[in-house]
């Protein structure tokens, strides 16, 4: 009788087991999905890679996540932070052109291109105008 008992009270367990296995399987899928879809958007995905965009050309906010982030994000090194429009104006009062000028070329702890030789000059000039229009 004992060992009947006991077989039922397994056959609980077992089957609750299994089901809570499967129930966290389809929790698993659901929150994948969700961050298949914001990648797409172009957001930052903590880290993974986000899909290219048509054409295979990255958007300028994927630029700055992947190469100013770092720095523009966090203010390291005294850098003037992204939507920091105090920091920012002086800086956009010099004209575009000396801002392109040392995103390209360096500036004091500003490193050329961000330490980023494989940045063109048209990627780092549209990451700067998305700097600027972020920080009015
Ligand atoms: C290692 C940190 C670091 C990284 C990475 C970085 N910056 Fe900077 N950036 C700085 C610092 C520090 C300054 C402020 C320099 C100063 O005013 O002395 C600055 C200033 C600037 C300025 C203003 C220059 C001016 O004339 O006032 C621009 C524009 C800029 N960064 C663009 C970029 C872009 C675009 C990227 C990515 C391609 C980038 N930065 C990556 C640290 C960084």
């Amino acid at each position: 009788m004992i060992a009947g008992a006991m077989g039922v009270l397994f056959g609980a367990i077992l089957s609750t087991s299994v089901q809570a296995a499967a129930m966290s399987k389809d929790a698993i899928a659901e929150r994948l999905k969700p961050v298949g879809d914001v990648c797409l958007q172009g957001q930052d995905c903590g880290g993974a890679a986000p899909a290219p965009a048509a054409g295979g050309a990255k958007s300028p906010a994927d630029l700055y996540a992947s190469a100013c982030a770092a720095c523009h994000n966090t203010g390291a090194a005294g850098a003037p932070k992204k939507g920091d429009a105090a920091a920012w104006a002086p800086r956009i009062k010099q004209g575009k052109d000396t801002l392109y000028n040392h995103a390209m070329n360096g500036f004091n702890a500003m490193p050329a291109r961000g330490g980023n030789p494989s940045l063109s000059d048209d990627n780092i000039k549209s990451i700067v105008d998305y700097i600027v229009e972020n920080s009015k």
